[in-house]
């Protein structure tokens, strides 16, 4: 049974769905993420890939996201049927949900370490002690279910009284934040050079491996692959312009993330460490980097609570999908919807905090490897199918430009990216994980 329109949560505004999307998108895959992907994927080359399917593969998924969202007022399994009600497309839709779900059983644990990173520097000022030498089981799993609960609270309020009134305030508050931080990683002597290797793309570091984690990373860090911004499009009216909408969400995004970049790599140069850390990245740098600044103590504790409330906007879109789902599509509550939700979060997520205190972080990567590196990319290509086959790229160009009436030039080329160019690039470089395509390449070619 499908809930009746009236009684769904619409934004109040456009700038409330921008915010709100905004919010969904930017978060440890900016900050945490995209960092310590371009460190061990080899800096400028990477961070040019990962522009390239920003532009080419993000801008288009997130329209077509967007206004398939819209078109049906649906969520991710709703949406489908509404099209096609038989068959095996809703798969994609359970798909959906059940990454909604692992991705948000790793990703609380990360932002669980945010929270632990903020308490302990609040804790800081005022005894002049470190609380936690280093974190280890019990504070994971602890920070990780608090997290989540604080996530589940959030949906828990639905919407819009959930939702936008977080985003507004705070998420300008980081940025002034992150500029403040870069400024000072610029000042420490050496700080060109981790610049310049962000900047500065080396074409020999280019390989499969290198683009499918950029590919990877920009479906991550826009919120796409998984019906989160299909969901948060149904919440939009149909009077608001989508085009406007997805436009500023890729914007922000992006700054966001090459912000990032510009606050971690030049203290990492400057400062001896290494940029392949791995997911610790950010953990071992910006501490080093609060640790020159004046009231570094007070920096970092405002620091990881303001990136905690961006790590719980994003957090709060995984969990809305799955709500989302359940309420209309199944008709539950909110409340049992989230808490239950939340309660299966926990469980799941249970080896991803271990694994995140362990050495190798082994388990933490295959969570990370199963649900970013292939699910998001497979449910992008699926959902550009779907839009090219069964919806009909006709009537998603036409739901873009009736609010947009501007897009109607670009709708051609626009299509074009749907049907054919994100189709082939996500296909052909999701193969290469599994076909070796390197070393065929290279007997092609004659090499050893
Ligand atoms: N984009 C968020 C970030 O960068 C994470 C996120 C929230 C996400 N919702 C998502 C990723 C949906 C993929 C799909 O931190």
């Amino acid at each position: 049974m499908s809930a009746p329109a009236a009684e769904r949560g619409q934004w109040s505004s456009q700038i409330g769905f921008i915010l709100a999307a905004a919010g969904s998108a930017v978060g440890l895959g900016n900050i945490w993420r995209f960092p310590y992907s371009a460190g061990e994927s080899g800096g400028g080359a990477f961070v040019l890939l990962y522009l390239v399917c920003v532009l080419a593969l993000g801008l288009p998924v997130m329209l077509l996201e967007i206004s398939l969202g819209r078109a049906t007022q649906k969520n991710p399994v709703g949406a489908i049927r509404a099209v096609r009600p038989n068959g095996p497309w809703k798969l994609l839709g359970y798909l959906a949900i059940a990454t909604g779900l692992g991705i948000l059983s790793f990703y609380a644990v990360i932002a669980g370490q945010v929270v632990a990173a903020c308490v302990d520097f609040t804790q800081r000022i005022f005894t002049g002690r470190e609380l936690f030498h280093s974190f280890g089981p019990t504070a994971s799993i602890f920070f990780f279910a608090l997290f989540t609960l604080l996530t589940v609270l959030v949906v828990a309020g639905g919407v819009q009284r959930g939702i936008e009134r977080w985003a507004k305030i705070l998420m300008p508050m980081l940025l002034v934040m992150m500029l403040a931080i870069i400024v000072r990683g610029l000042l420490l002597p050496g700080a060109g050079e981790g610049v310049a290797w962000l900047l500065r793309p080396d074409p020999s570091k280019i390989t499969f491996e290198v683009v499918l984690e950029a590919m990877s990373q920009a479906f991550f860090s826009l919120s796409l692959g998984m019906g989160a911004m299909l969901t948060y499009g149904s919440y939009l009216s149909k009077k608001q312009n989508v085009l406007h909408c997805g436009g500023w969400v890729v914007f922000f995004d992006t700054l966001i993330a090459i912000l990032a970049g510009l606050m971690i790599f030049p203290a990492v140069f400057a400062l001896g460490q290494e940029p392949n850390a791995g997911p610790d990245l950010i953990f071992r740098v910006l501490p080093a980097v609060f640790g020159e600044m004046v009231g570094g103590t007070a920096v970092g504790a405002v620091f990881f609570f303001l990136l905690a409330v961006a790590a719980l906007t994003s957090t709060v879109s995984l969990l809305e999908v799955v709500a989302a789902y359940f309420i209309d599509e199944r008709g539950w509550s909110r409340t049992a919807t989230v808490w239950a939700a939340g309660a299966v979060t926990v469980l799941v997520g249970l080896p991803s905090a271990l694994s995140w205190v362990s050495a190798d972080k082994e388990f933490f990567g295959w969570m990370d490897l199963l649900w970013v590196n292939l699910s998001l990319p497979f449910g992008a290509l699926m959902l550009c199918l779907f839009a090219t086959f069964v919806w009909g790229l006709r009537k998603a160009s036409d739901e873009i430009t009736s609010s947009s009436p501007e897009f109607r030039w670009m709708a051609p080329t626009w299509r074009f990216f749907v049907r054919v160019v994100c189709p082939i690039f996500i296909a052909l470089i999701l193969l290469t994980r599994f076909v070796p395509v390197d070393r065929l390449l290279r007997l092609l070619g004659g090499g050893t």
